[in-house]
């Protein structure tokens, strides 16, 4: 695969969002969210400290090689009409480079869910890395008991490939995982 063109590292626009790479400012709003125990619970790590927000955003600043397994696009979720302001992310990561395989994932400020953001940003991206960005699959894991993230994954029309039972320990509590899927050919939004 090349590196990510310049029409994806430029901002993708929605009907009421812009997806755009994180610049140092946006810190404290990744921040707010990131340090939030319901929103890493299945995110299969601990809260972001502050300063681990500020390391991967400086990570990050110059942009996304898109070539060797691994490599991700992380973009901050703004709405419209603040686009300072961020209230999620959503990233891409290159799985498998020759098959190209990529896992897409989200999250979203609690203050700003249940108003269909998350799928809207997801479906941007999706339709970027069908498109630009070359990909045959597109895949994401969930623990079973993320419900909305399921049912984002269902609203994107994502097949759920397999549920994985006991395939990791949370603390004392084993965890179970859904893979979902859809391939460039059947994806139409
Ligand atoms: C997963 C996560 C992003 C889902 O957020 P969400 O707000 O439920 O999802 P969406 O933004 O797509 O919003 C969908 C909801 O908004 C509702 N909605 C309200 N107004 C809407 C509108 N104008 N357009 C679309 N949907 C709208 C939908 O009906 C839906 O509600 P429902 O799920 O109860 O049916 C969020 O729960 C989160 O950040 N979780 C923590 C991080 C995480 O676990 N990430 C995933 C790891 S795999």
């Amino acid at each position: 695969m090349t590196a990510v063109p310049p029409g994806v590292r430029a901002p993708v626009v929605t009907e009421r969002l812009v997806l755009r790479l994180f610049t140092p400012d946006d810190v404290d709003d990744r921040y707010a969210y990131q340090r939030l125990p319901d929103v890493a619970r299945f995110l299969y790590r601990p809260p972001l400290t502050r300063e681990g927000c500020a390391e991967s955003i400086a990570a990050r600043a110059g942009g996304t090689p898109w070539q060797a397994d691994g490599d991700a696009l992380l973009l901050a979720v703004c709405r419209a009409q603040e686009p300072g302001v961020v209230i999620g992310e959503v990233v891409l990561t290159l799985a498998n480079a020759r098959a190209r395989q990529a896992e897409i994932g989200w999250v979203l400020h609690p203050r700003h869910a249940g108003h269909g953001y998350a799928t809207e940003a997801a479906r941007a991206l999706a339709s970027a890395a069908f498109g630009r960005l070359g990909v045959h699959r597109l895949f994401a894991r969930l623990d079973v008991l993320n419900t909305a993230s399921v049912r984002v994954c269902e609203r994107l029309g994502m097949r759920r490939e397999a549920h994985l039972v006991d395939n990791d320990l949370d603390g004392d509590r084993w965890g179970s995982e859904y893979v979902y899927a859809v391939l460039a050919r059947e994806w139409t939004s």
